[in-house]
């Protein structure tokens, strides 16, 4: 497949009881592990490819393997990656996520948590180089716009915020360091608990809100003594649903309304980074794809599962879902720096304000050290730290939404700066002045090249001048000398005088 930023799978689930027992046919014809055949809205068969499909028969571990151990790999690494399931309601976007229970499951359904957990000790622990490390857990999610802790419920509106060392960030959500894969489970079945879940006709257990589980990875490895930093986001969006087939009622259909609402924003989002020269992307319409922004656009790795129902009675839903995959896989994003922490042990950092969010265990600031590569000057982490204080501040008296509007006005008139446009700005502004400058200069030299050719043109008109006047005065001499007597000029015609500015009275 092509070289795009994000790796684009689709799976089908198997029928479910109710689809079989209503002799529901299936909805796509398999070519082959990365294609198959789908009727579109028009009744005509259209084949779509993506980097891997999933067929009923494929299991958990089948997926986990081919999304999920490359970005475990890239995490310990330093690069951070995210994993999102999208999909209709009912399409198994949790099933892949958790699988039927985070807990008590049998190895075969496990589900991707589980997996990349025990995929990201099995890492730390089996590599020779890494010395010491650190493995944080986070759990939000985005119910009705607002993020939740899904760890602590009291912080019910936490905040997003970015900087230039960790990229997007949700601030002041609740960390927990775990030390293995079960340790973890039991902390993430108490977070599952915690999350929206109701009742629809479609899916007994449906999600009513989009779940965020963040795991943050810190070790030293030797010989170079540094200090790497990654984090993995897997993300179980809440299903797209057409209100009349879920049957949603108040509360239900208010949700339903939100969850629409976000994943038309991520499908903008998508829209506006698949466009040939992207103006504006919409990140900031939604809490979703604010998030998102890193993954979505071009800082860390990220890999999108469509869960799609096979069943014909949802080929219209499951075929939208396949053409918001298709339209993912053409962003293909300017590879933009990674958000990197990776630390040389040798010399102090004068940036360990920004590491106090994340990272409160085994690095205390005096540890968490700078690498010698290039990270942001302290100038620029002095300008995001400034801009964090001046939004929080605005933040303590103002709505999100007003804050945003505001941070969107003061980037314009260049209050503060957008941290991603910093460089680009300088460069244009630069590219700006030297063309105007040589602008000017081309006016000029042409300015200057006419009157050289005026000046020129009138020196040849007074040569010639001259040397008439010559001519006529040597004649003249000669005359006045032949007849010794008479005017100077009595012989020369006035004409002739004139010629050349003698013009006797
Ligand atoms: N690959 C699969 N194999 C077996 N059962 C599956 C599979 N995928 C989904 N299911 C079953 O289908 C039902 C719906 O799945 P799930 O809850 O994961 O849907 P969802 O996409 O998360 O929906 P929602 O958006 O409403 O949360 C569940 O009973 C689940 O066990
Ligand atoms: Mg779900």
């Amino acid at each position: 497949m092509s070289n795009s930023n994000v790796t684009v799978c689709v799976r089908f689930r198997p029928l479910s009881h109710k689809e079989r027992k209503g002799n529901d046919k299936v909805c796509f014809n398999k070519l082959d592990s990365e294609s198959f055949v789908f009727k579109d809205e028009r009744d005509e068969d259209v084949i779509f490819s993506f980097d891997k499909v999933f067929y009923d028969d494929s299991e958990q571990s089948d997926v986990y393997n081919f999304l999920a151990v490359p970005i475990v790999a890239d995490a310990v690494n330093g690069i951070n990656g995210t994993i999102i399931t999208y999909g209709q309601t009912g399409a198994g976007k949790t099933y892949s996520m958790e699988g039927p229970s985070i807990l008590h499951c049998n190895e075969l359904k496990t589900g991707l948590v589980q997996r990349v957990l025990n995929g990201l000790f099995e890492c730390l622990k089996t590599s020779a180089n890494i010395t010491t490390w650190t493995v944080k857990l986070s759990m939000v999610e985005i119910y009705l716009e607002k993020v939740r802790d899904l760890l602590d419920l009291s912080k019910d509106n936490l905040q997003i915020k970015e900087s230039k060392s960790q990229g997007i960030f949700i601030s002041g959500a609740t960390e927990i360091s775990i030390m293995n894969g079960s340790d973890a489970l039991e902390r993430l079945s108490e977070g599952i608990a915690n999350r929206a879940v109701g009742e629809t006709q479609m899916n007994l257990a449906s999600s009513r809100s989009h779940c965020l589980y963040i795991f943050s990875v810190q070790h030293e490895s030797t010989p170079d003594e540094r200090v790497r930093a990654g984090k993995i986001i897997l993300v179980d969006l809440a299903g797209s649903e057409k209100v009349e087939k879920t049957g949603a009622e108040g509360r239900v259909l208010d949700e339903a309304k939100t969850i629409n609402k976000s994943l038309s924003a991520l499908g903008n989002v998508i829209n506006a980074l698949t466009t040939a020269k992207p103006n504006h992307v919409p990140y900031r319409d939604s809490k979703l794809t604010r998030i998102l922004q890193d993954s979505l656009g071009g800082s860390s790795r990220a890999a999108l599962l469509c869960c799609c129902s096979p069943s014909w009675s949802n080929s219209p839903e499951s075929l939208s879902t396949i053409r918001f995959g298709t339209r993912t896989k053409l962003i293909k994003t300017l590879p933009k720096p990674i958000p990197t922490e990776v630390y040389s042990a040798k010399k102090p950092s004068p940036y360990s304000h920004d590491q106090d969010d994340l990272h409160d265990g085994t690095l205390s600031k005096a540890d968490s050290i700078q690498s010698e590569a290039s990270y942001p000057s302290l100038d620029s982490c002095d300008h995001d730290y400034l801009r964090e204080r001046l939004l929080s501040k605005l933040r303590l008296s103002l709505k999100e939404e007003d804050v945003d509007l505001l941070e969107e006005l003061f980037v314009q008139e260049g209050i503060i700066f957008d941290p991603d446009k910093v460089v680009l700005d300088i460069d244009s502004a630069c590219h700006d002045a030297a063309s105007q400058q040589i602008a000017f200069l081309v006016e000029a030299v042409g300015e200057l090249s006419e009157t050289v050719q005026e000046l020129t043109d009138e020196n040849e008109t007074l040569r010639h001048q001259l040397e008439v006047a010559q001519e006529i005065a040597a004649r003249a001499q000669c005359a006045a000398a032949e007849r010794s007597g008479g005017s100077l000029f009595g012989f020369v015609p006035a004409a002739v005088l004139r010629l050349v500015g003698f013009v006797p009275d």
